[in-house]
């Protein structure tokens, strides 16, 4: 019963509900307990009759009572954000988003000397999906001096049952420091110049890399850097959701100026006791304090990088991983995991960033603007919109490389296999990838930023 009366909203009808239960239950269970002793007397129907009304008053309570929990669990997101309201009277229902919808950006916080969080609400005021805890968004970005519209993915940092709004965590991206090549694009603008008010189309939120809120198996939530903002959402689900599941979440950063959340998980720490938290900073500052076990006050667990023997040191033998960060960090302790005998069916990674080629294939294209002339000859791909025809250079990466090669800008995100964004459709020949794609892909796409041709000739939509 308890249950059911937490999906009933509003308060008062939660209340009266529960009250009414109980009142007719204890009122069956007077009259038949005076049936069955056959008391006659007034004083015993007067009992009977207060027992009834104690029962629907305690009923009363605990309908209130389901509210407090319920706002504990997470189920809903209040913060200093109204939940949205409809304004129209055909308020957008989540099966019908499936491409761009906009948001608005209704509060933006700093949460650290690299990372912003940016708070979205749909601008047509519907309804918002739930998401899976670690799924991400893609978001559009018409950013003044590009030739044409960025497109970027960006974990859920945050997590509710059912979201009053979607939060973004993003890094500004610097320029490599051994590379002359500008900054990132999207996310030194989103940082410079996307404040409240303004406007971002986004799709639906997606993604593989998930944890799974029915399981009870112990989970290691492990990142450092950004990486940290899927482990949020995984963190705040899986605590709410399954709140006796073993956790360990694991973090890296350089030090507190750079350590976004901390706050944020210790609270959850503090409130979950089957929450274990590790912060590990490489280059403490002056002024960052150790954590003091006993009043778990202070910035930092450990001095150094998180590695494979710190975590097996602490967690069950039995445990599912979860790994998001910096290449390098991943492929480590994907190493020692290995080493330690974890199997791969037990450890998940998603990477933000690809590595770029050192150098870009040569533009070896042999531009026409009589498409078919070339198109039969050996190892070559045609971009059939665009009217070009290239010899296949066994040297690209993907095909998304060699069409950018060749002066071409389809759209991409994370170059990976992840969002999809690149997904082109195959008019002629065949392709094979360099990696599984994760991304859905419609019947007669291809992902183009994981694919190479397998076929001579290989047309694509472009
Ligand atoms: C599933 C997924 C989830 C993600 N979640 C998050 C998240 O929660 N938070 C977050 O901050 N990011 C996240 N990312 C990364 C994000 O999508 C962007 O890749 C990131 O913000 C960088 O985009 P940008 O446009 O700023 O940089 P870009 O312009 O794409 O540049 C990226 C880097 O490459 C350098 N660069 C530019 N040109 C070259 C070149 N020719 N050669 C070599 N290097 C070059 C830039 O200086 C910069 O450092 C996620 C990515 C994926 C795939
Ligand atoms: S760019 Fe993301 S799937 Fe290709």
């Amino acid at each position: 019963m308890f249950t059911s009366l937490k999906q009933i909203r509003h308060p008062l009808v939660r209340s009266a509900t529960a009250a009414i239960t109980t009142l007719s239950v204890a009122t069956f269970a007077s009259s038949v307990a005076l049936g069955v002793t056959n008391a006659k007397d007034e004083s015993a129907a007067r009992s009977a009759l207060y027992a009834s009304l104690l029962a629907g008053g305690c009923g009363a309570l605990v309908g209130l009572m389901a509210r407090e929990q319920e706002a504990d669990r997470g189920m809903t997101q209040a913060l200093d954000l109204e939940p949205p309201t409809a304004v129209n009277s055909m308020p957008i229902s989540p099966v019908n988003w499936t491409d761009w919808r906009n948001f608005v950006v209704v509060r933006k916080v700093k949460e650290s000397k690299e990372i912003t969080s940016f708070y979205l609400r749909p601008e047509d005021m519907g309804v918002l999906p739930s998401f899976q805890p670690g799924q991400f968004l893609t978001i559009k970005l018409e950013i003044p001096g590009q030739a044409r519209a960025i497109i970027r993915t960006y974990s859920l940092s945050d997590y509710a049952e059912q979201p009053a709004y979607y939060r973004l965590s993003i890094k500004r991206e610097l320029m490599p420091a051994e590379l002359d090549v500008p900054p990132g694009i999207a996310s030194n603008f989103m940082h410079d110049c996307v404040d409240v008010g303004a406007v971002i189309p986004a799709k639906p939120p997606s993604g593989k890399f998930v944890l799974d809120v029915q399981k009870s198996s112990p989970a290691v939530l492990i990142s450092n850097g950004v990486g940290i903002t899927p482990m949020i959402s995984m963190a705040k689900a899986a605590t709410w959701l399954n709140r006796d599941r073993p956790l360990w979440f694991f973090h890296g950063a350089r030090n507190s100026q750079f350590h976004a959340f901390r706050d944020e998980i210790a609270a959850i720490a503090q409130q979950h006791p089957a929450l274990t938290t590790h912060f590990a900073y490489s280059r403490p500052r002056p002024d960052d304090v150790a954590i003091d076990d006993l009043s778990e006050s202070g910035h930092y667990h450990s001095i150094g990088y998180i590695d494979t023997a710190l975590i097996q040191s602490q967690v069950m033998p039995d445990a599912e991983y979860f790994l998001c960060g910096s290449p390098a960090f991943m492929e480590s302790i994907r190493a020692g995991l290995k080493q330690a005998g974890v199997p791969d069916s037990r450890v998940f990674f998603e990477s933000f960033m690809q590595a770029r080629a050192a150098s870009a294939p040569s533009p070896t294209a042999t531009t026409s603007q009589d498409m078919g002339s070339h198109a039969d000859g050996a190892g070559s791909v045609v971009f059939a919109r665009s009217q070009k025809t290239a010899a296949w250079q066994p040297d690209a990466a993907s095909l998304l490389e060699f069409a950018e090669a060749n002066d071409l800008t389809p759209d991409y995100s994370c170059r990976q296999g992840i969002c999809g964004t690149c997904e082109c459709q195959l008019l002629e020949g065949e392709v094979e990838y360099n990696q599984p794609p994760t991304a859905a892909i419609a019947t007669g796409s291809v992902l183009i930023c994981i694919a190479k041709p397998k076929t001579a000739t290989v047309v694509l939509d472009l």
